[in-house]
């Protein structure tokens, strides 16, 4: 059985006193249940903060990104240790905002070299992959997510289920209001997780969160998520606002029992 995961991209949002009253906000509403895990990603100078207003909530701090080499002259980067250091647990790595905006433009290389250095600090990373609308009309959904997958994994051997989480990000459903629907949804992932089988095995696959991410909200998270290989989600504007956050949180839980 799968623990859903449900994690907030603050992205570059909020102040440091709207980040705490965020998480204050969160930490009200939100009743710790084993069956779902919460994780917040405030940018990375609210890193440290942020740890320690979620206290001993239970909710997880990661970080939006990271830079793949250990140390040096890499001005305006964060290593992976630095992250660990404030505290945080996991590591967004590869969001399309990233893959796909003119200043970034990163490549699958790179995202292979930021969860190999994510794994050797023990920060789990979550890989995003996800397909362009273009890549979309043209039929190239699952190719793409394919190659996105095993580039991001290669040469990544995989111990233990929980060591990754995936997210299946469409890039036309990010911010849009335009969601996937639950079938293109499950459809992605259970392709993902195929996948997953043939580079890490059977078991392995059966064990990885796979969420899903693009305008999820209060009222479309429970159908999306109760689709069998959806395990959880990557939420940015809906992750901004205590009742909306805790609203996907509730959704998770119902569809985890
Ligand atoms: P959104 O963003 O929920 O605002 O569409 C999701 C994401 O970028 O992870």
């Amino acid at each position: 059985m799968r623990r859903p995961l449900v994690a907030g991209n603050w992205k570059m949002n909020l102040n440091l006193a709207q980040a705490n009253e965020l998480v204050a906000g969160i930490r009200a509403a939100y009743d710790p249940s084993p069956t779902v895990e919460v994780a917040v990603c405030p940018p990375a100078v609210y890193l440290i903060p942020v740890v320690k207003a979620v206290g001993d909530s239970g909710i997880a701090v990661g970080a939006q990104d990271l830079y793949f080499e250990p140390s040096g002259a890499y001005t305006g980067e964060i290593s992976a240790a630095m992250i660990a250091d404030t505290g945080a647990k996991c590591v967004i790595i590869g969001h399309s905002e990233r893959r796909h905006t003119i200043s970034h433009h990163e490549d699958d290389w790179m995202m292979n070299r930021k969860v190999a250095a994510a794994l050797a600090t023990n920060l789990t990373p979550i890989l995003c992959v996800g397909e362009t609308v273009e890549q979309r009309k043209a039929g190239q959904t699952l190719a793409v997510l394919t190659f996105q997958l095993i580039a991001g994994l290669a040469d990544i051997p995989l111990a233990d289920p929980e060591q990754v989480v995936i997210a299946y990000e469409p890039v036309w459903a990010i911010g849009t209001g335009q969601v996937a629907t639950p079938e293109q949804a499950q459809e992605a992932h259970a392709h993902l997780r195929d996948k997953l089988g043939q580079i890490a095995g059977q078991q392995i696959a059966a064990g990885v969160r796979i969420l899903y991410g693009g305008s999820m909200k209060p009222d479309n998270a429970a159908e999306i998520m109760s689709k069998p290989d959806v395990d959880g989600g990557l939420i940015g504007g809906a992750s901004l606002k205590p009742d909306s956050f805790v609203g996907i949180i509730r959704a998770a839980a119902a569809a985890a029992v």
